[in-house]
């Protein structure tokens, strides 16, 4: 089938690259020139494991080009995919200006009857909204409305949409689904559910699957605080409950919050969505303001353990001392940091008067941007040379696989707060450093002189 996705992101990329892999014809549409250049040359504008290998095949098959010219891309294409941003507007609204334009542009571009697929995460009614205006602004075509919400996660994204959970789609007719069905034919192997229903259902599904995720990570970092508070061990209490299969062992790893593109914003437009509705949601509306708390109190626990650790004041103890963060990411293997914890918890670091030097192998660049006054490097030893304290922030592999023993000599102080759990605090306290983690009992560290490595490498 020959395809148009509007707007090529994370997910419009892998969307147009997977459904390229699988046979159909696809022309990803940026308005974004550089985006789309950078493409051409072969270059991948993201980072996304997997991604940069799976584009150039497709584009070397000819399965796969790019464009800025939505209309060529429209008038091509049967199905059109409309994958733009839907970020948080200030009301914390879900902002559908990119929705609307891709719609009144494909209207405008249509050359004959089309469908438009939403992929964006949209709230319920965007799909009839965008019949409206397709039907408005599209001379006399007839356009078939469907929505094919993404659960695909950044860092897995291609192995994740390749090897779906199930497959959601909605429709208002039985050509809309028979279209929906053709697309996704190369993965009905029989047994991967598909969830065909209204398009109602459809949008509202995608904020009810995040929302739900949001839930257990939230609930899992109040019980780690809890566990914090009383001497309890948040591992094993997530292992005690998770293997009851009515709750699951998944998403029960507590850590700084969740962040990224989609949770915080998701939950938020639901919680607006369903208060406009009269039908307010209080669970999920806990779960946002749970979430921003935690997020924030963090700020202190990391300048009490410092406290504690350098044997000073809690009052200011971060004035002018040196923090390496390790991890900006909002989650490993992504360049993300949209709504990443570190774009919260540097800037509370930083108001405490402390310097503050981030590490991370793919974000770097971007949070230097974002984060006033945060100093970033691509070279883990470079933040830790010197530092007062380390903040363990994203779960890179190449940060789980840091040896302490090596690197706490190239610190000021040993002291290291990991707010993912990556290492074992036995471990790190026969190192000789002071380590925090989320909902796990404080270990005193062995500080009896070690004789001293000739070379920290
Ligand atoms: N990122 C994720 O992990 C993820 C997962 C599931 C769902 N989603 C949802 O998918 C949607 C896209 O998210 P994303 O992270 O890919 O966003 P993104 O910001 O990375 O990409 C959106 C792209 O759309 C382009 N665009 C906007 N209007 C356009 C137009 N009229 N014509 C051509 N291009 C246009 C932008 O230039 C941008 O490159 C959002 O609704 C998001 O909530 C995201």
């Amino acid at each position: 089938m020959k395809i148009a996705m509007i707007g090529t992101g994370y997910v419009g990329l892998v969307t147009g690259a997977c459904l390229a892999k699988i046979g159909h014809r696809i022309i990803c549409v940026d308005r974004d020139n550089a985006k789309i250049e950078t493409l051409k040359r072969g270059e991948i504008p993201i980072y996304e494991p997997g991604l940069s290998e799976l584009v150039t095949k497709s584009v070397a098959k000819g399965k796969l080009e790019f464009t800025t010219d939505l209309a060529e891309a429209v008038q091509a294409a049967d199905v059109i995919f409309i994958a733009v941003g839907t970020p948080q507007a200030d009301d914390g609204r879900s902002d559908l200006t990119q929705v609307e334009g891709a719609a009144k542009q494909i209207a405008k571009a249509a050359n004959g009857s089309k469908t438009i697929v939403v992929k964006s995460t949209v709230p319920v009614g965007t799909g009839r909204r965008v019949g409206r205006i397709l039907g408005k602004h599209g001379d006399d075509h007839e356009f078939e409305v469907a929505s094919n919400p993404e659960f695909l996660r950044e860092g897995a994204a291609i192995e994740d949409f390749m090897h779906p959970d199930r497959i959601v789609i909605g429709t208002q007719t039985e050509a809309g689904a028979k279209t929906m069905r053709a697309i996704y034919a190369p993965f009905d192997n029989g047994t991967l559910p598909f969830v065909m229903t209204s398009l109602e259902t459809s949008e509202l599904t995608k904020y009810a699957a995040n929302a739900f995720l949001a839930t257990k990570v939230a609930f899992i970092n109040e019980m780690a605080n809890l566990c914090d508070a009383t001497g309890a061990d948040v591992t094993e209490l997530a292992r005690g409950i998770g293997l009851d299969e009515r709750i699951g062992k998944h998403f029960l790893q507590p850590g700084p919050g969740y962040g990224g593109s989609c949770f915080p914003k998701d939950t938020l437009a639901l919680t607006i969505q369903a208060q406009e509705a009269d039908t307010p949601t209080r669970v999920v509306e806990s779960v946002v303001l749970s979430n921003s708390h935690h997020i924030r109190r963090l700020g202190k626990k990391i300048a009490d353990f410092c406290a504690d650790s350098w044997g000073v004041d809690r009052k200011l103890p971060l004035l002018g001392k040196r923090i390496a963060v390790l991890g900006l990411a909002f989650k490993a293997e992504t360049d993300d940091i949209r709504s990443a914890a570190s774009t919260v918890i540097i800037p509370l670091l930083i108001k405490q008067g402390a310097e503050v030097i981030g590490y991370d192998p793919q974000a770097a660049e971007a949070a230097a941007e974002q984060v006033p006054f945060l100093q970033t490097t691509k070279n883990m030893d470079e933040a830790l040379d010197g530092a007062d304290a380390v903040v363990v922030l994203t779960e890179w592999q190449v940060i789980r696989d840091v040896d302490w023993n090596r690197a706490k000599h190239k610190l000021a102080s040993p002291v290291v707060v990991d707010m993912r759990n990556l290492y074992d605090p036995h471990t790190m306290a026969a190192a000789g450093i002071h380590y925090a983690s989320m909902g796990r009992p404080l270990i005193e560290p062995d500080l009896t002189p070690s004789p001293k490595l000739v070379s920290v490498g």
